[in-house]
């Protein structure tokens, strides 16, 4: 269970933190003053500054000009609003890439990228560090005691544009990075199979990053460069972040993700304070709320459960799809009380002021190009009231900064699996490991069970329901814990090709799956995918992509067995086995919700865990849990038509928004709403 901690991500801020990035370098200072009238008009307590200022703050090198930045945290400071500064290190000056030539990054065909856009560094430039550091060391001496100053934002989306380089320098330093992970070269060809295709190094100097040859490399290779990139990545933050707490103790350190692959974030806990995320679901799709709510999810645990903080979203259209909708009347509001539910400490936006030049010019704003009297101003307005009186001091809700979310269930998100099961080639391209894993989230949505999404080294402790789809790559050490944790009495639901390879990327001989398949109480000789021709279903439904052929033992329970007349009749599907005080399903394959849910409903009913509400798939339920130990339930309509939603549970009070609670307890909510209720827990 995640650690209950109760503190707000920002306390230097009262209740929820309500703002965007404010770009002012785009414009001339006679805006400023009115920016900031704005600003407290609508309810703004924080902005985010600086994000994009390195030029402005060094016109050259080592001569920095703080002039700007001091008048804007004069009269941010005057005007009461609280600043996130960030450390501007996310897109260097020109003069430094073409002064540094080992700052533009490699791709994988040993190409340089050009300057001109932002994120155009490798993370391991000795040049790019040496100048990002010195001024990160600069702004944080200068700024430290300022009293506008409530939180430093590290970088800016760290790996969003680029995942890999592929330098010299990478290459240098990924050789004494596999030194001390293998010891010596022996345990290295080893490990990585070299004997395969004449692959053997007889020196260090010979190894290479994956990049582009005749056929596919290795996939051993090709994992630990993943890794070997995520520690770099995290070097980086990690570096920023040690400068700060140095020069600047006591305030707190965030960094923003718009969440890739390119590292295990997981492993920022510890690093940075408070996790930051920038949502983006686009809303012409349906049910991109969904997916919201995982990432939500996923950012809270990166960090073991604390409070993070939602630090952009849009407040109508992105720029940057090919298709860029609207958000309709209501849907920003919806939405931003979705990442409240979450756990999210904060509402913040990109950007405060819509930009007239750059390649943003078409992103919406705040304040958006047609100015203060707009529908969009007024409702980034409304809500900052809103917010204001949920959350400020004198709040209906005051405890809702700093609660926690506190669930049962737990998935389990593997980024060595991700990594491993994204090498081609593979027994299949539609294997999508975030795809499996979010369908089973998505299905606890549909249910309304809140769930924890942990690191395959996170405690299983406290959880009555373990997820593990796709676990692909999975060493011996969590299988066990997995075992213990069933045999103690958990539930556990895996499957999807679980546990084929071990850390190394080695598969799993004797039958797939290893000790997991025993614990299920079954045995996969083969596996079989998904072809054009589909078709195969399984308890009646279609499934797709992967099909473990499960073999269950005598006393193992069938749930499903694949049908559809191919040769794959007479394998299960689905299983559920006893084992100790516990139950071990295994689900094979990737079900539609119309299967999924029953599956789900079935392991939900064994681990004793009941949904927040009764009600349809468009109601959304969270709670978060105060440190004066009142339960705030969260219910959202994202539904176009009314939406009903009775607790499971009585005894709950409705605090906020415009629901109705009947004699029969029910909730009725009208379309893109929510309401919050709460109760003693
Ligand atoms: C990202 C960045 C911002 C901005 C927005 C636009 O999240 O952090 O600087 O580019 O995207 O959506
Ligand atoms: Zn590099």
């Amino acid at each position: 269970m995640h650690a209950r901690t109760f503190a707000p991500a920002v306390g230097l801020v009262d209740g929820i933190l309500y703002g965007g990035d404010y770009n002012p370098e785009q414009w001339s200072p006679s805006t400023w003053k009115e920016d900031i009238g704005l600003m407290k008009e609508a309810g703004v307590n924080l902005v985010t500054l600086g994000v994009f200022s390195w030029a402005i703050l060094e016109p050259s090198e080592g001569e920095y000009d703080f002039s700007r930045m001091d008048i804007l945290m004069e009269l941010l400071s005057a005007g009461g609003i609280k600043v996130d500064l960030a450390t501007g290190t996310a897109a260097q000056p020109a003069w430094a890439s073409v002064a540094y030539t080992d700052i533009a990054p490699m791709d994988e065909r040993g190409m340089r990228f050009s300057h001109g856009s932002r994120q155009s560094y490798c993370p391991n430039s000795p040049s790019y560090l040496r100048l990002s550091r010195a001024l990160v060391e600069a702004l944080g001496k200068r700024y430290a005691a300022h009293p506008a100053l409530a939180l430093w934002h590290v970088n800016n989306e760290v790996a969003c544009h680029l995942q890999a380089c592929t330098c010299d320098t990478c290459a240098a330093l990924f050789r004494k990075w596999l030194a001390s992970r293998y010891g010596g070269l022996e345990r290295l060809n080893e490990a990585w199979g070299t004997a395969f295709w004449s692959q053997r190094y007889s020196s260090w100097e010979e190894i290479v990053p994956p990049r582009v040859s005749t056929a596919s490399l290795n996939p051993a290779a090709r994992l630990d460069y993943r890794r070997f990139m995520s520690d770099s990545f995290l070097d980086l933050v990690r570096g920023e972040a040690g400068i700060l707490r140095r020069v600047s103790p006591g305030i707190p350190i965030t960094t923003n993700l718009m969440w890739t692959d390119g590292a295990d974030w997981f492993r920022l806990d510890g690093v940075v304070d408070a996790l930051a995320y920038d949502s983006y679901p686009d809303p012409s799709e349906k049910e991109s709320w969904r997916w919201a709510a995982y990432m939500f999810d996923l950012t809270r645990g990166h960090l073991g459960g604390k409070p993070w903080l939602l630090m952009e979203q849009a407040p109508s259209q992105v720029n940057w799809r090919p298709l860029n909708a609207a958000k309709k009347p209501g849907l920003m509001r919806l939405w931003s009380s979705q990442a409240l539910a979450h756990g999210s400490d904060s509402v913040l936006f990109f950007q405060w002021r819509a930009s007239v030049r750059g390649s943003e010019q078409f992103h919406s704003a705040m304040l958006p190009h047609a100015g203060a009297s707009s529908r969009r101003h007024a409702e980034v307005k409304a809500f900052g009231m809103e917010l204001a009186r949920l959350s400020g001091k004198n709040g209906s809700l005051p405890g809702l900064a700093g609660s926690v979310v506190s669930a049962r269930a737990a998935l389990i998100n593997s980024y060595d699996s991700w990594w491993f099961s994204q090498y081609r080639p593979f027994p299949t391209d539609a294997y999508d490991y975030q795809r499996f894993v979010r369908d089973w989230h998505d299905s606890l949505s549909r249910l309304h069970v809140p769930v924890d999404i942990i690191s395959p080294r996170d405690s299983l402790d406290g959880y009555g329901l373990v997820l593990a789809p796709a676990l692909f790559l999975a060493d011996e050490e969590l299988l066990s814990r997995l075992g213990s944790f069933v045999k103690d009495g958990g539930t556990l639901a895996t499957g999807i090709g679980a546990a084929m390879v071990d850390e190394e990327g080695k598969v799993r001989t004797g039958g797939y799956g290893g000790q997991l398949a025993r614990l299920c109480g079954i045995h996969i000789q083969e596996y079989d995918v998904e072809t054009p021709r589909g078709g195969v279903t399984a308890g009646g439904y279609p499934v797709h992509a992967w099909f473990d052929l499960i073999e269950a033992a005598k006393e193992t329970e069938v749930l499903a067995f694949y049908e559809g007349g191919s040769w794959l009749a007479g394998f299960a599907a689905a299983t559920k086995a006893k084992a100790g005080k516990g139950n071990a399903y295994w689900l094979g394959t990737r079900a539609e919700s119309s299967y999924l849910d029953a599956f789900m409903a079935d392991c939900l009913a064994a681990a004793g865990i009941e949904g927040l509400v009764a009600a349809g798939p468009d109601i959304e339920a969270c709670v978060r849990l105060t440190a004066s130990g009142e339960e705030l339930l969260f219910v959202m309509n994202h539904g176009e038509g009314e939406g009903r939603a009775r607790p499971v549970t009585k005894g709950w009070k409705l605090v906020h928004g415009p629901g109705v609670i009947d004699e029969g307890e029910e909730l009725a909510l009208t379309p893109l709403t929510f309401a919050v209720l709460s109760r003693r827990a």
